[in-house]
């Protein structure tokens, strides 16, 4: 992977919500490359977070792209309105989905860059057949649910893997990666072949600020 091509993505979940404006705004001026937003419904994963009422809200601070990562149980009910306040890409889990096509199909009705996301256990191979019409996929690096928690080591073979099917099937489809991504862990993805790194605590959790904290995590890929 080209390191100068990485993004970095900051997932609002780790952020202060009461200065939520000013902490993605700060990371917008840092060269933030597009906003994270975790929308958890208490049953696909076990917690709760937010919805499309702050994406809407986060729509007239930024001018990057938001994307919604969507850990509900019925992403379907969800699509359009998520769409409406201005999701730019959802991104939907292949695990619990029936019908993942017609999920994607949706999405891409509605004008939106599509994902789909993979949790630790399922293998990179469920992405064979729908991969051609993704414009993303994003391999979660942590079970999902919860930020600030330990990266799995044994997803990186997997990243390597995606990306290997990925110039096959679809040159120019992101893979991205979410969930304990920090200084140390930065490089080990990007040589496996991530291109788009997803990180809440290691961005809006340190005590030096969003730009020093961005700094770090660029300065790490760089190495
Ligand atoms: C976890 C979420 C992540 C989370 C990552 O379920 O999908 O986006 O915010 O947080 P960190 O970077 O703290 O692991
Ligand atoms: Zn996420």
């Amino acid at each position: 992977m080209n390191r100068g091509s990485v993004k970095l993505a900051p997932s609002i979940l780790a952020a202060d919500f009461a200065r939520l404006g000013e902490q993605v705004s700060e990371a917008e001026r840092a060269g933030a490359d597009r906003i994270h937003v975790d929308v958890m419904g208490g049953h696909f994963v076990p917690n709760l977070s937010l919805g499309a009422p702050i994406v809407q809200s986060l729509r007239h601070v930024t001018r990057l792209p938001l994307e919604t990562h969507l850990m509900i149980s019925d992403p379907d009910a969800f699509l359009e309105e998520f769409a409406e306040v201005g999701s730019d890409s959802l991104l939907v889990h292949w695990e619990g989905n029936d019908n993942l096509h017609r999920t994607v199909q949706r999405v891409k009705a509605l004008g939106k860059r599509v994902g789909v996301v993979i949790n630790p256990a399922t293998p990179a191979a469920v992405l064979e057949e729908i991969l051609q019409d993704l414009e993303q996929v994003l391999v979660m690096t942590v079970n999902p649910g919860f930020g600030h928690q330990r990266f799995i080591r044994t997803t990186l073979p997997k990243i390597h893997r995606v990306r290997q099917m990925i110039e096959k099937i679809k040159p120019g489809c992101d893979l991205e990666v979410d969930g304990g991504i920090d200084a140390a862990t930065a490089p080990l993805v990007v040589a496996a072949g991530a291109n788009v790194l997803v990180a809440g605590s290691a961005i809006f959790g340190e005590g030096d600020g969003v730009t020093a904290a961005m700094q770090r995590l660029r300065a790490a890929v760089h190495q």
